[in-house]
């Protein structure tokens, strides 16, 4: 059989600072990710968990109630449940205030109108989230996390956000360039200005000419800095030795369609899945007739799997007697034979 032991997982993203779990809803990545978690922080290896996931399932699996700010689970491990309605409620409030620097006032009720529509239009959230994320992503290895732990891999369509600002660059980077030529432009008029009237005498003129090139300077900085935030997050996804994608599975016919569309996805954004967990797994000595069958199902199942997924290491995680909750029963999970 091809399935690798479980603690090789362990093992194998030990020194990964970033690691995302995938996966199809119900399969197991709460719970992967949690015991990954656990497991690191036992070993005082300094870890946080973030979940996405609005059904508070991270919470319910660590035994605390979490939120969009970081809990200290314990001295080892902090975990994050990020809101997707918070943060684009966050998000939008900022874009406001941005176009409010620079906007007419009189426009001000229908830009507000707009971006209460943008909301909920398709895409907001998972734009919203994905800069979350990124956020998280490239602050962690500067708060001292020798482990970051999505519960949740960016599907291929939320990758593809990625780039969006760079390809919004060159119109980011045709505003910055007439902002320059402006105010240099502005510079040399105030200067010719100055040797005909006195300077106080300009200002009163024109009261707002510095000021709101000021802000519209800003209003693009803020663009800027969204574009900078997702290159250096894409380079760390790309960048193997800091990034391990997880998928989890179980031995059905549906995750397996699942995971092989996602591997495809994955591979087409130029990122190669590190591992593949297979989740729930029944084993064969069961003496119950209804167990027996589902186990030899399971069996059936897993040679289509190997031979589905030939280039990645596959762990075998198997079905316990009850849900798994709270660190230690986590973290024993991975310590199973
Ligand atoms: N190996 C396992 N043994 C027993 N129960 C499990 C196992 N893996 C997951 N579960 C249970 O299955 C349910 C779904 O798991 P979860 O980790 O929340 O999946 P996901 O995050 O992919 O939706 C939960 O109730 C969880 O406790
Ligand atoms: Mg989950």
């Amino acid at each position: 059989m091809a399935l690798h032991p479980l603690h090789g997982l362990v093992e194998q993203l030990e020194t990964q600072p970033i690691i995302f779990i995938g996966g199809k809803g119900g399969v197991g990545k709460t719970t992967t990710a949690a015991a990954l978690a656990s497991y690191y922080a036992s070993q005082q290896q300094k870890t946080l968990i973030v979940s996405t996931d609005p059904a508070h399932s991270l919470g319910d699996v660590l035994n605390v109630r979490l939120n969009n700010e970081k809990t200290r689970i314990s001295p080892y491990l902090d975990a994050i449940e990020l809101n997707p309605d918070v943060i684009v409620d966050k998000h939008f409030a900022q874009v406001e205030r941005t176009i409010k620097a620079y906007a007419n006032p009189d426009m001000m009720p229908k830009i507000r109108e707009h971006l209460r529509l943008s909301k909920s239009a398709p895409g907001a959230q998972e734009a919203a989230m994905l800069e979350s994320m990124c956020h998280h992503l490239v602050e962690a290895a500067g708060a001292g996390y020798e482990h970051i732990i999505f519960d949740t891999a960016p599907t291929g369509h939320t990758l593809r956000l990625l780039v969006l600002p760079e390809m919004m660059g060159a119109w980011t980077d045709g505003l910055l360039a007439q902002q320059r030529r402006q105010s240099k432009l502005r510079s040399v008029v105030n200067h010719l200005d100055s040797h005909n009237q006195k300077n106080d005498k300009n200002d009163v003129a024109n009261p707002f000419a510095a000021k709101k090139s000021d802000r519209w300077e800003q209003a693009v900085s803020v663009l800027e800095k969204r574009k900078q935030l997702f290159r250096q997050a894409g380079l760390l996804l790309h960048d193997r030795t800091q990034t391990a994608i997880v998928l989890v599975m179980t031995a059905d016919v549906l995750p397996l369609a699942e995971t092989k569309r996602a591997i495809e996805q994955l591979e087409d954004s130029k990122l190669m899945p590190a591992a593949i967990v297979i989740n729930q797994l029944i084993s064969t000595t069961q003496s119950d007739e209804f167990w027996r069958r589902r186990a030899e199902r399971q069996q059936h199942l897993l040679q289509d799997i190997e031979q589905s997924f030939t280039k990645y290491p596959l762990y075998p995680i198997y079905l316990q007697q009850t849900d798994v909750r709270g660190t230690d029963a986590l973290s024993a999970l991975l310590k199973l034979v």
